[in-house]
């Protein structure tokens, strides 16, 4: 019997956030989209519930230097206005979030079914961080490193010594 070769159509998904800062859970859940999708735009979009510690340019330098330079699968953008009109006009099929526990579902579950009443013809995918990510973000790093907390297992090491650096002065 003769094995059928999928081919697949060039394929783009969109994984935004605060990344305030990036984390080991954020890169988990990037790897396992790119083992799904060609090509993953990691979109930095503005959440006027938050005050992020690190500034727009920080934060998208601080993902680039995540990925090495001739890592061509990889865009990294800063979104301002809907999330689903950016994603429909770079033609992306899909929005990736992470989902870590149960207590994410209803934010998570709200958000992709407010995204897809707004832009029918973009869905949403959830991934799962491996488990030992499960129970870090962005705050709870960043409170820990605040206090002097060594957080160098949950951080890419450049992301670490900015934390550092932040809360030395
Ligand atoms: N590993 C570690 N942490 C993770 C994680 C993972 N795999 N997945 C999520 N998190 C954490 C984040 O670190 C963050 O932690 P924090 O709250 O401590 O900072 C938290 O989970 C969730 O935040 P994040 O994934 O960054 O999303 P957000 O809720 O800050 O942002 C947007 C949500 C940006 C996607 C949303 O506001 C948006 O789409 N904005 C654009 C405007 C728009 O279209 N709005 C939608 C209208 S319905």
């Amino acid at each position: 019997m003769t094995q059928e070769v999928c081919t697949k159509p060039h394929t783009l998904a969109v994984y935004p956030g605060t990344f305030d800062p990036i984390t080991m859970g954020h890169l988990d859940i990037i790897n396992r989209a790119l083992n799904l999708f060609d090509h993953v735009i990691i979109a930095i979009a503005i959440n006027p519930g938050k005050t992020p510690l690190f500034t727009l340019d920080e934060r998208i330098e601080m993902i680039k230097q995540c990925f090495p330079a001739d890592e061509s699968r990889i865009e990294v953008a800063a979104v301002s206005g809907l999330l689903v009109n950016y994603a429909m006009q770079r033609g992306a099929k899909a929005i990736i979030r992470g989902l870590r526990a149960v207590s994410d579902f209803d934010y998570e579950f709200q958000l992709a079914l407010m995204n897809r009443k707004l832009e029918r013809d973009v869905d949403t995918l959830f991934l799962m961080p491996a488990f030992r990510w499960i129970f870090i973000s962005s705050s709870i790093i960043k409170d820990a490193a605040r206090h002097g907390g060594d957080v160098s297992e949950l951080v890419p090491a450049h992301v670490n010594k900015l934390l550092i650096d932040a809360f030395s002065s």
